[in-house]
């Protein structure tokens, strides 16, 4: 059988091309398993898997749940709001008391950039970054690459666009190294402020102008802007930055191609996108999140494969 490179999910940054190609083969049949009458498999019963979760989230928590439970692995949920976190445990005093508990698989998702990385050199369990501050979201980027691939055929060649808040942003850092392994070429669009420095160590073409940004590709993937995560202003105000980077009809029917649009969610409606744009027939936003479920499924599995009973 097919095995990854990687012992953990720690980022793309990590990951060979043969190792997307077998998580999207992987994916492909945990897809059809998951649109049957009966969308179990009995493939993990014995694993336990636990979700860690420091920062909020909705997708990203009830797509690994979801997951876990499709492969009839035993799941527990950790929230820090709710934990002895807040009493002043530490990150591997928390983990080793779950592992105690013999956990196989952490799905953990951390405000501090490397805490996936630090806790696998720490603990006894595979690790699955679901984001780690402002660095990646490894299957957010996996899922967003197969919707592609679904969408249009194939990856290599496509040119993809990452439009707005690319400072903060872990989805796009994640895209980057998922769609160049792939042969993809990208491009980032925002304000100047937004556009990290280190941008140009990656390769990618830098756009301010949003329409000539959207002439020039075949994928658009829309970011929201991460005010919780800004702690100076980075642009006047919100209504200047949707007016500038807000994807809308009217800019859309000026460019005259047909483009994907995607967005990694939470949406801000009216801000990076209008609903009118994120419901239409370009967007495959649902389809991101449906194969979230399937692409989880397939890096759980993969990497349970990996444990020796
Ligand atoms: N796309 C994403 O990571 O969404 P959540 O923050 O809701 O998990």
């Amino acid at each position: 059988m097919k095995q990854l490179s990687v012992n953990h999910l720690l980022g793309i940054k990590y990951l060979k091309k043969q190792d997307i190609d077998l998580i999207f083969e992987t994916a492909n049949h945990f897809k059809e398993v998951i649109n049957r009458p009966i969308k179990k498999v009995p493939s993990l019963r014995d694993i336990t898997i636990a979700n860690l979760f420091f920062e909020n989230s909705t997708r990203t928590k009830l797509s690994f749940e979801l997951a876990e439970k499709r492969l009839s692995a035993d799941v527990i949920n950790f929230s820090a709001s709710q934990s002895s976190v807040k009493k002043g445990e530490t990150l591997i005093d928390t983990v080793n008391n779950i592992l105690a508990m013999k956990v196989d698989i952490v799905v953990l998702r951390h405000p501090s950039v490397g805490a996936g990385v630090f806790l696998s050199k720490h603990v006894n369990a595979k690790i699955i970054n679901a984001g780690d501050g402002t660095h990646e979201h490894p299957t957010q980027a996996l899922l967003d690459s197969y919707s592609i691939q679904e969408k249009l055929g194939t990856v290599k060649g496509k040119k993809v666009v990452i439009i707005g808040d690319i400072l903060h942003s872990r989805v796009a850092l994640s895209n980057i190294y998922a769609l160049q392994l792939q042969g993809a070429e990208v491009m980032v669009c925002g304000p100047t402020t937004l556009i990290p420095k280190y941008i140009s160590s990656l390769h990618v073409k830098v756009e301010h102008n949003i329409k000539k940004a959207l002439q020039w590709c075949d994928v658009a993937n829309v970011l929201r802007v991460q005010h919780e995560r800004m702690n100076i202003k980075y642009f006047p105000s919100i209504r200047e930055y949707t007016q500038l980077f807000g994807i809308n009809n009217a800019l859309l029917e000026s460019v005259n191609k047909e483009i994907v649009i995607m967005h990694p969610g939470p949406i801000n409606r009216g801000v990076e996108i209008t609903s009118e744009v994120a419901d239409s027939k370009q967007a495959i936003i649902l389809d991101q999140v449906e194969n979230g479920v399937a692409i989880r499924m397939a890096v759980i599995y993969l990497l349970a494969q990996q444990i020796i009973r």
